[in-house]
């Protein structure tokens, strides 16, 4: 029920303006949002690997509808890729297709995530494609096959709430191309996607338990003691961990100490409110956090 309603809120575009222009909303964030600005993105992934944690650099934004916000963005997120090689931090991207024109123009987002996997590659460092709500995934994979057949580099996201997703591991691990398997973040119809959480939980397991078995260094992206617990008997070296920046760092360093692999997804920037309204809505205990700190605020 809450986690449908915070769901709705991340959807409502009037909302999203008033919140993101506000002084006041910008202290509350700071838990989940890495900061404003690449410079202090950066420095937190350099905290990170400090630590020995890896990281994936996120610049926040998504559902792009003017061609020239889709190359503001595209030009951000090469400078991520470019600061991350001349830092020698270790670290990917991440980056969502609508953030890219995907609804605007399919082949102009298609070509925003070319130069992006262009320069992932010739750095060293990959681009990770997260996954949107379903209506997206077919064009998302689309895009996804096409730059791992032209350069490798890259990284899937599949959700294991969707009916789909059993068929598209199977694929995925055909074609060689390394999963992020999450549970899945939006507000999905019961004709695609197990809505119970029992469901959604086994589904996980199941999922990941196929991608480590068969995949290409996948990625087990959770902060679920269990569905960790369903990893840690394959060998460390065979897959990462991914998790939220902000969220269960007690978990993220005992993994990294017992010797996982560990990868935190780093977000900035101002586009914050739709993912910042997901996190709210994956845990109702975070509204509490967050009304306690607006209180003393
Ligand atoms: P679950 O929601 O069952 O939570 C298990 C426990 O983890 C909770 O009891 C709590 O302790 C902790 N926890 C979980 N979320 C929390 C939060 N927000 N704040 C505080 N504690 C929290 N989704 C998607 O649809 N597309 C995508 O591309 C991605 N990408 C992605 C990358 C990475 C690195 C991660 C970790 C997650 C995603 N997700 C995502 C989000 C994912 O689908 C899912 O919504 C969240 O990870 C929450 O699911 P858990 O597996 O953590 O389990």
């Amino acid at each position: 029920m809450l986690r449908s309603f915070f769901i709705y809120l991340s959807q409502q575009k009037s909302l999203r303006r008033m919140m993101e222009h506000s002084a006041f909303a910008k202290p509350l964030t700071r838990r989940f949002i890495a900061g404003n600005t690449l410079e202090e993105a950066l420095d937190v992934c350099q905290r990170l690997n400090a630590e020995g944690i890896m990281a994936t650099l996120d610049y926040l934004g998504e559902s792009v509808t003017v061609v020239e916000e889709a190359r503001r963005c595209c030009a951000q997120s090469l400078r991520s890729l470019e600061e991350i090689h001349r830092r020698g931090i270790e670290g990917t991207i991440s980056v969502k297709l609508t953030q890219l024109g995907l609804d605007i123009d399919e082949g102009l987002c298609l070509e925003h995530a070319r130069q992006l996997v262009e320069l992932a590659k010739r750095t060293g460092s990959r681009v990770e494609f997260d996954m949107e709500s379903h209506p997206y995934v077919d064009r998302t994979l689309a895009i996804v096959e096409r730059l791992h057949g032209e350069f490798g580099s890259v990284r899937a996201v599949l959700q294991a709430y969707l009916f789909r997703t059993e068929a598209d591991v199977r694929r995925m691990n055909e074609l060689g191309v390394p999963v992020r398997i999450c549970k899945g973040a939006y507000a999905e119809p019961d004709s695609v996607a197990y809505a119970e959480k029992e469901q959604v939980d086994a589904r996980y397991l199941a999922l990941s338990k196929t991608l480590l078995g068969q995949g290409t260094y996948p990625a087990i992206a959770t902060h679920d003691d269990r569905m960790v617990a369903g990893a840690t008997p394959f060998a460390a070296d065979r897959f990462e961990f991914q998790m939220l920046y902000g969220v269960r760092r007690d978990l993220q360093r005992k993994l990294r100490a017992q010797g996982y692999r560990v990868r935190v997804y780093v977000p900035y920037g101002e586009a914050w409110y739709p993912y910042f309204m997901r996190r709210l809505a994956e845990r109702p205990a975070n509204v509490l956090f967050l009304a306690r700190n607006f209180l003393r605020f």
